[in-house]
């Protein structure tokens, strides 16, 4: 049972994993990104946080709101549809800064193999950044140990955005299947 859970909700890994130390090259530092960019007038922004995504207690920020009747039967648990309000934070504890909220859906997109669609908006409360969002739509492997989003646009100081966000899980709790995950977004916007 517990697997089945597992396979679910998550951004996933362990604990092994998520405490490993890894490669983060493929974010590849700024300056490479703006020499392989054309990018004359417009900007590239490079965002790091926390997304805390939580199931249990008293305060859930995500939960599912559907299921298709043969979900159970699935090893990937396809057809489950979670709503999620989750919070988005400088730093990996619950306590750190709140830098924004991770607000949409996500669910098992996939019959064989651990896959979501990842359809969310990021909006920032934060700085400069204060009332700009991101819309993030994509395939999100939940298993691997670092997923690749694409991000398809943006409002405010992110306004005609396009990128790419990095997500690595920093924790998972196997039995209430919360999760934190640490983002690096890539942004190009005017
Ligand atoms: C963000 O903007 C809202 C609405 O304009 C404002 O109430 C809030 O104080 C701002 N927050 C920060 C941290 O600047
Ligand atoms: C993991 O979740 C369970 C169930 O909610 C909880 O009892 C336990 O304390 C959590 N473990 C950690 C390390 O937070």
């Amino acid at each position: 049972m517990r697997k089945v859970v597992l396979l679910l909700f998550l951004f996933v890994l362990s604990f092994i994993v998520a405490r490993s130390n890894v490669d983060w090259s493929m974010t590849r530092p700024e300056e490479d990104w703006r020499e392989s960019l054309a990018l004359g007038k417009e900007k590239l922004s490079r965002m790091h946080f926390y997304f805390h995504d939580i199931l249990s207690g008293k305060k859930p920020t995500a939960m599912k709101i559907a299921q298709a009747s043969t979900t159970t039967k699935s090893p990937t648990l396809f057809g489950t549809v979670m709503m999620a309000d989750d919070m988005l934070t400088e730093g990996p504890e619950p306590t750190s800064k709140m830098v924004g909220r991770a607000q949409g859906l996500y669910g098992s997109a996939d019959q064989k193999h651990v896959g979501l669609l990842f359809a969310m908006s990021f909006e920032f409360t934060d700085g400069i950044y204060n009332g700009s969002t991101l819309s993030i739509l994509g395939r999100n492997p939940a298993l691997e140990l670092i997923r690749e989003m694409p991000i398809v646009g943006g409002t405010g100081v992110f306004k005609l955005a396009r990128g790419v966000v990095f997500a690595k899980t920093y924790w998972f709790n196997m039995t209430s299947s919360d999760a934190v995950v640490e983002y690096h977004a890539n942004v190009i916007h005017y």
